[in-house]
């Protein structure tokens, strides 16, 4: 038994992925948090106990896993020692189990501030940020000027790479946004108490994943955010700073497409998007009222209350193609239970030619409107089954018409927050 597995969100974020992570960890060896930042949420459920993840893997819970926070991502020390803090009080012990890359981006209290202070001057324009200082942090990475976690080993050269950056911030914040200056000592001194807590994390995460694969360990990479909110390939600008597609995790790792055996994309049964830009699926009044209170669709990291709509094929089929499905994961089956009808948007057309699209380019996703298939729904309670025969045949329909649409097996579904609310359709790890 050896697979290494990806596990990755198809739509705008939210899908489930913490949960799905969780739930096909205590078969693994390594989880590994390859992009973003804090900006993800992901969200656990273990014996009635909810564990909200924003950096750490969320595979940790399982005493047999190790995590790791591989280059790809931005961190903010604080956060993660937040978080460090967090699991120890719910009785989760990580001592030794946790490594961070030497060579992942640090998010600065700067870097927040930016993003803040940018959000509020585009006003309606805003992207609607997690303001967590993703995009600040991810321009400096480009741009060769970021402080990375293993600058914290040199005092000297960290305080004069740190003042210089701080410097660069200042110039912008004080001048055009009128926020305070940021005082580098301060900033160095927190720095400095926060590195004797993670000291023994730092690693060269890239060297331990290429050990991990020569001894034959299985590996699961927890992607974060949505395919469709891809610096590349998402809603741009409305999208997050960094890869959230399967290119992501080699970049973000070091480990090669040839050790990458298996990618679950990871499906809400309808859809959700926190933050602004373009969703054609959206629904309003009471179908919005139905999902965001049965589904509890409010966000994990800041929350808001994230739009909903009905599941999105098209945009399905594009994030089938850009990450190479395996499989998917179809999540949240059972808060469809009780809808008379179900919808799922087959094509869009363009409103101005008529013109119908089975897929479409997201380069502009303006002036279309979904073309929806409806199917039936049912009455009875699907939270928690476990087996496939137990959903009812309309249920079983759904997902048989979500494979037809995606042209992608449904591998897995997910019924329940819960770690056990799961059906495996087909035991991945064989
Ligand atoms: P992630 O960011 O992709 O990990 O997803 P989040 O944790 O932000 O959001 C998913 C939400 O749905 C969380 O509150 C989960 O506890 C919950 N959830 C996950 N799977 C299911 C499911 O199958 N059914 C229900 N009702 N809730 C689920
Ligand atoms: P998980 O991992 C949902 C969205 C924000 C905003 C856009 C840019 O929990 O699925 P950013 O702060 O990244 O610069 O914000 O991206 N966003 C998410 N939406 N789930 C997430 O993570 C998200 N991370 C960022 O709402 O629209
Ligand atoms: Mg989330």
């Amino acid at each position: 038994m050896k697979k290494n597995i990806v596990i990755l969100g198809t739509q705008w974020g939210d899908e489930g992925k913490g949960k799905i992570v969780d739930y096909l960890s205590k078969k693994s060896s390594y989880v590994v948090r390859y992009h973003g930042g804090h900006n993800a949420g992901h969200t656990l459920v273990v014996n009635t106990k909810k564990i909200i993840l924003h950096l750490i893997p969320s595979g940790l819970l399982h005493t047999n896993v190790i995590g790791i926070i591989s280059n790809g991502v931005v961190i903010s020390i604080s956060e993660l020692i937040k978080e460090i803090e967090m699991l120890k009080k719910n009785s989760f012990i990580i001592n030794k189990r946790l490594f961070i890359s030497q060579s992942a981006a640090l998010i600065l209290p700067f870097h927040i501030a930016m993003d803040v202070a940018r959000e509020k001057k585009l006003g309606i324009n805003a992207i609607g940020t997690t303001g967590r200082g993703i995009g600040p942090a991810y321009e400096d990475k480009i741009a060769r000027r970021s402080l990375r976690i293993g600058d914290l080993k040199n005092e000297k050269q960290l305080s004069i790479k740190l003042k210089k950056i701080v410097n660069y911030y200042n110039d912008q914040l004080v001048y055009i946004y009128k926020h305070e200056p940021f005082n580098y000592k301060v900033i160095l001194k927190d720095l400095l108490k926060a590195k004797n807590i993670i000291d023994d994390m730092i690693a060269d995460t890239t060297i331990m994943l290429h050990n991990a694969i020569k001894n034959q360990k299985t590996i699961i990479f927890e992607g974060a955010q949505g395919s469709l909110l891809d610096i590349d390939h998402g809603t741009y600008p409305y999208v997050t700073s960094s890869n959230s597609t399967i290119g992501g995790v080699i970049t973000g790792t070091g480990v090669g497409p040839k050790n990458l055996n298996y990618i679950l994309g990871v499906t809400k049964s309808y859809s959700t998007r926190v933050g602004n830009g373009p969703f054609p699926t959206e629904v309003f009044n009471s179908i919005d009222d139905y999902l965001t209170k049965k589904g509890n669709e409010f966000g994990s990291t800041t929350g808001r209350k994230r739009r909903t709509g009905w599941l999105d094929g098209v945009a399905l089929r594009y994030s089938v193609k850009l990450n190479s499905l395996s499989a998917l994961c179809i999540t949240k089956l059972d808060v469809l239970d009780g809808l008379k009808e179900i919808k799922i948007c087959t094509a869009y057309q363009d409103i101005n030619t008529l013109k119908i699209y089975s897929s479409l380019s997201f380069f502009n996703l303006t002036n279309i409107k979904p073309i929806y298939e409806t199917y039936p729904g049912w009455m009875e309670n699907t939270s928690g089954v476990q087996n496939i025969e137990d959903l009812p045949n309309a249920a079983r329909h759904y997902i048989k018409c979500i494979e037809k649409i995606a042209k992608v097996p449904v591998h897995i579904i997910s019924t329940g927050p819960d770690r056990n609310d799961t059906i495996l359709i087909k035991n991945i790890f064989l």
